[in-house]
C-alpha cells in the first residue's frame, strides 16, 4: 500500500507532476490507448499520459463521429488499458451527453474513476461545463478540458475545422481557457487551433496545455495512437506524424514520438496551423 516514492526511477506520473513539467519546460508526451498491450507499449516507451478518448467511437468502433460512444464503452477500455499501465497518468474521456449536467457528470466521472481506474477524466467546452469542472475538482477528481476543435460539437461546427482563426473566435478561446482554469481544470487539450494563439494560451495559464494541431509552443502533444501509426484509414489529418514509416516496431515508433515531442522536434511547422 501506498508504496509510490516520489523520485524513484520508476515513479508514476501524477498530476501534481505535470503541473511541475510546465514549470521545468519538460514537455509532456500523450497518445490515446484503448487495450492493455498498447498501454504497455506506451508506458515501457516514455508516454506520459495515456488518454481512453472517444476517438474510440471512430478508430476503433468505425463511426464517423465520436457521439455514439457511450459511458460503457469507455469504462471497458479505461479498464482494459489500466491493467497494462505501470507508470503512465490514465485520462479517461466522458463521452457526449455524459456530463450534460453536474449530478450526470459527477457520477459518469466516478465510474470512469472507481471502475476504470482513471486518475483525470476529459470533457469537451466551456459555458455550462464550467459548473461540472468545479464540482468535479472541488471532489478531488482531476480534470481536463478540452477546447478549440471539440469533436462533441462537431454537428455546430459543420465539420472537423480548425478552430479561433477569426479574432473574435481566439479572444472567446482565451476566455474560455482562462475559465476552465479558473473552474478547477489541471489540464487542456487544445485541439486544431493556431500555433500562435495555442502559444498564447499556453503563456497565459498556470496549468500545462496539450495540443493536437495546435503548434510546438504547447506543454506537451498528443496524439491518436492510429494516426501515429499510420493506419487511419483515409486522408492523414495534417497535424499528425506517421511515426512508424522507417522503424521496425510499434515500440520503436512510440519511442521516436515520445523522443520528438521532448526534444521539439514535432510538431514542425507542416503540423501546424
Ligand atoms: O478522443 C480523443 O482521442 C481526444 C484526443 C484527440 C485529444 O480527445
Amino acid at each position: 500500500m501506498y508504496a509510490s516514492s516520489p523520485g524513484a526511477a520508476t515513479a508514476p506520473i501524477t498530476v501534481p507532476s505535470l503541473a511541475q513539467r510546465k514549470a521545468d519546460g519538460s514537455k509532456i508526451a500523450s497518445l490515446t490507448c484503448y487495450d492493455a498491450s498498447f498501454a504497455a507499449c506506451l508506458d515501457a516507451n516514455g508516454v506520459d499520459v495515456v488518454l481512453v478518448g472517444d476517438s474510440l467511437g471512430m478508430v476503433v468502433q468505425g463511426h464517423s463521429s465520436t457521439l455514439p460512444v457511450t459511458l460503457d464503452h469507455v469504462v471497458y477500455h479505461t479498464a482494459a488499458v489500466a491493467r497494462g499501465l505501470r507508470k503512465a497518468l490514465l485520462v479517461a474521456d466522458l463521452p457526449f451527453m455524459t456530463y450534460r449536467d453536474v449530478p450526470t457528470a459527477l457520477a459518469s466521472a466516478a465510474r470512469l474513476v472507481a471502475e476504470g481506474g482513471a486518475a483525470m477524466v476529459k470533457l469537451e467546452g466551456a459555458g455550462y461545463v464550467l459548473e461540472s469542472i468545479a464540482a468535479l475538482a472541488e471532489r478531488d477528481i482531476p480534470v481536463c478540458a478540452h477546447l478549440g476543435l471539440t469533436p462533441q460539437s462537431v454537428h455546430r461546427f459543420g465539420g472537423y475545422r480548425v478552430q479561433g482563426r477569426q479574432a473574435s473566435e481566439a479572444e472567446r478561446l482565451v476566455a474560455e481557457a482562462h475559465a476552465v482554469a479558473e473552474a478547477g481544470a489541471d489540464l487542456l487539450v487544445l485541439e486544431c487551433v493556431p500555433a500562435a494563439l495555442a502559444a498564447r494560451i499556453t503563456q497565459e495559464l498556470a496549468i500545462p496545455t496539450i495540443g493536437i494541431g495546435a503548434g510546438a509552443d504547447c506543454d506537451g502533444q498528443v496524439l491518436v495512437i492510429h494516426d501515429l501509426l499510420g493506419v487511419t484509414p483515409g486522408k492523414r489529418p495534417r497535424f499528425s506524424k506517421d511515426f512508424l514509416a522507417g522503424q521496425g516496431s510499434v515500440a520503436a515508433a512510440v519511442a521516436a514520438y515520445v523522443e520528438a515531442v521532448r526534444t521539439k522536434a514535432f510538431p514542425a511547422a507542416e503540423h501546424a496551423y
